[in-house]
């Protein structure tokens, strides 16, 4: 059967998608703020968990320019990439490699959200939507900050860490 599902569609999907996903991402980063061992851990994770509450708002201004309510829509991807992160803090929480953990499972939450603002600039592009491409592409630039944020904590010592004796 034929669909009627357009471009604009597959967009408000996406941007319910990424909703969702960031309320999920605010309410994980004090879980994980608390679970780091070293204050430099803590303390991203508490910069980018008030980042991505601004980010929230600048998603709500997007769903305004396209007319719909703000609304989420379950997204089973960042459910499974948490749910991995929890595992790890389960499974190392007395272990030296535990932040070398939390970071990784970090990095795979800023990969799935950069992946999502890369589509949905491309569409928004696409689409014509001018407003909403420089609030996509603010978030984008903060998830890519993190994202090397990550990279160098994790460079710096908690790999290094990770191998040494407890
Ligand atoms: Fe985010
Ligand atoms: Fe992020």
């Amino acid at each position: 059967m034929a669909t009627t599902k357009q471009l604009d569609d597959l967009f408000l999907d996406t941007l319910k998608d990424i909703y969702f996903a960031e309320k999920q991402i605010l309410r994980a980063l004090p879980k994980m703020a608390r679970a780091a061992r070293s204050e430099e851990g803590k303390s991203g994770f508490l910069q980018h968990r008030d980042e991505t509450q601004g980010q929230i708002e600048r998603l709500g201004k997007v769903f305004e320019f396209i007319g719909k309510p703000a609304r989420g829509k379950t997204c089973e991807a960042i459910q499974g990439i948490i749910a991995d992160g929890e595992e790890i803090m389960e499974e190392f929480k007395d272990s030296p490699a535990l932040d070398a953990g939390l970071l990784s499972a970090a990095q795979a939450v800023e990969h799935y959200e950069i992946a999502r603002y890369g589509t949905l600039i491309a569409w928004a592009t696409q689409l014509g939507l001018k407003d909403a491409v420089p609030l996509l592409k603010a978030n984008l630039a903060e998830e890519e900050a993190t994202d090397k944020k990550l990279t160098e904590l994790a460079e710096k010592s908690a790999n290094a860490n990770g191998q040494k004796a407890a």
